[in-house]
């Protein structure tokens, strides 16, 4: 009885002195409006016990929540706080100021360390500032090479599996995502595209779905509980074959330069024009410094950071995409149209000076990752007070859910028809966005995508060679809001998978 009563005793003074500690961010959260669905203590956790759609449902409630409370709603995830928020005005002063990644990437730091997508903000300045010239314009334009011979690969996986009735766009459109990330970051092709079984796409995809489930489920995110379960040694298997992979890459390349006498990193200098068509790793060797730049290990952080961080954005960007055309027959015949003006009959390969020709296909993209963003939320950790334009006072301790999904469908900067699929709003004549945070697909201020120029190329790339030869053929939609099921599995994804039928086109411009 007397233990007990030392219990209880120690448990109340322990939760007296802890909120008496953060009694601040309570005050401040109470000013704030908040989620109908909150419970004592969990929070909103309940929410987010469901499966990835449940997931997704949830975070979209929130943002839509937040459109209608100034932008902003706050939520309490067991003892977290976070704020919801939609308002461009605030989320650009969070995105400059707060750098910090949340701590729930720490699931995925695990695995990519420092690599910049999630590295602490002392160890990312120097990582941006060298990844920063490996993306200029110049080495991105050198890549659509690679884009175009691979998405040849894309026809024809696709002529494999097209007129045998519906097929699930993912596996597609991911081994062409990471064959091109590969080839251009590792300077490696992997054939992800030829292979049925890619053993390292399916160790990076089971992987990464691995560390999915670790983010939502709470009993996975105990170290002690995970290292018993059998899913802890699958994962160390995959973790082992894409580590193994990366450094024999690694060491090659490294080996290869040192023998190579013209070596960039000898002369001391690098020009814009000495790094055409040299893949990421040879850039990023180079740029930190040659040899005593960066180590094995950063260097591993760094590629795999880029493979992933590009390849499934890309190929969800693509999916998403061709659902829509499978969905709007009437814009698919104009985007058909404008790449019969640009290749003609011809069956040749795209070439670079061919994308700004393609305007329209531009615009669909765009409006495509608008309404289905691929990195639907950004979190960032609050680590010192801040007051935002809109008067709201954020502590620190906190998190904030930049919720791009929703700022991207926000009525008030988009008018009335946000919710539309119309790849025309992008034309300029009426493209008129009041804020540079209203569409920000590859997010903004110091911590964007590096890779945006990319993905901008890479995509289209691989949409054109299966347009020109494929006729997309989806659920038809009544209206102009395209109803697709979504889920939130690291990135956003349809959640029943991304099907629709293909049926060749005639004449076939794909050589047979
Ligand atoms: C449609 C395709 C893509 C989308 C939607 C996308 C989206 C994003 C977003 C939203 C962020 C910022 C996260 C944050 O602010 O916390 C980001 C960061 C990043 N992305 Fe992308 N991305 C795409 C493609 C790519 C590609 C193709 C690459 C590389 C080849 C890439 C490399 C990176 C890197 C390295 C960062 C980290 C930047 C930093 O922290 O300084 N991304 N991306």
């Amino acid at each position: 009885m007397f233990l007990f009563t030392v219990l209880v005793l120690v448990t109340v003074i322990w939760t007296v002195q802890y909120r008496f500690r953060r009694r601040r961010m309570y005050e401040l959260a109470s000013r704030i409006s908040h989620l109908k669905d909150e419970l004592p203590f969990i929070g909103v956790a309940h929410k987010f016990m469901g499966n990835t759609e449940d997931v997704m449902k949830s975070l979209k409630k929130f943002s839509y929540e937040a459109m209608e409370t100034d932008g902003v709603t706050r939520m309490w995830l067991n003892h977290i706080l976070y704020f919801v928020m939609v308002n461009p005005e605030d989320l650009e002063i969070v995105l400059k100021t707060c750098l910090e990644k949340d701590d729930v990437h720490r699931f995925m730091r695990n695995v990519l360390g420092n690599g910049t997508v999630f590295a602490p903000v002392s160890i990312w300045r120097r990582r941006r500032k060298i990844l920063i010239p490996a993306f200029s314009p110049k080495i991105v334009e050198s890549f659509v090479e690679i884009f175009s011979e691979q998405s040849q690969h894309i026809t024809h996986k696709v002529a494999r599996v097209s007129g045998s009735g519906t097929v699930n766009l993912w596996p597609i459109v991911s081994a062409y995502s990471l064959d091109a990330a590969c080839e251009s970051t590792a300077g490696v092709k992997i054939y992800a595209q030829s292979e049925t079984n890619s053993q390292f796409l399916a160790a990076l995809e089971d992987g990464l779905n691995i560390i999915s489930q670790r983010i939502f489920n709470v009993w996975l995110q105990l170290e002690w509980l995970f290292r018993l379960l059998p899913l802890y040694t699958k994962y160390q298997k995959h973790v082992k074959y894409v580590y193994d992979f990366t450094d024999e890459i690694i060491h090659n390349k490294r080996r290869q330069l040192k023998n190579n006498k013209q070596s960039q990193s000898d002369k001391g200098h690098y020009e814009l024009d000495d790094f055409k068509r040299k893949s990421f790793l040879e850039l990023l060797i180079q740029l930190s410094g040659g040899e005593k730049g960066y180590t094995d290990l950063e260097l591993r952080e760094e590629i795999l950071t880029i493979i992933i961080a590009g390849t499934d954005t890309s190929a969800v960007g693509m999916a998403f995409t061709l659902m829509l055309l499978g969905k709007y027959p009437d814009i698919q015949q104009k985007v058909y149209e404008e790449l019969k003006e640009v290749f003609g009959d011809s069956n040749r390969q795209l070439v670079k000076e061919d994308l700004p020709k393609l305007k329209y296909l531009e615009r669909v993209v765009k409006e495509s990752l608008r309404l289905f963003p691929p990195v639907p939320i950004i979190i960032r950790k609050v680590e010192k007070e801040m007051t935002l334009p809109s008067g709201v006072i954020i502590p620190s301790g906190s998190g904030i859910i930049v919720s791009i999904f929703g700022a991207h469908r926000d009525p008030k900067y988009w008018g009335p028809d946000a919710e539309h699929f119309d790849p025309d709003r992008f034309l300029p004549e009426r493209f008129n966005l009041q804020h540079a945070c209203s569409y920000m697909p590859f997010s903004n201020g110091p911590r964007n995508c590096v890779g945006y120029q990319y993905a901008l190329k890479s995509i289209p790339t691989a949409l054109t060679s299966i347009l020109r030869n494929y006729k997309v053929v989806g659920e038809p939609e009544k209206g102009p809001i395209p109803n697709i099921r979504v889920k939130f599995d690291i990135m956003l994804k349809a959640a029943e998978g991304f099907y629709v039928k293909l049926e060749k086109r005639k004449p076939c411009l794909l050589k047979e």
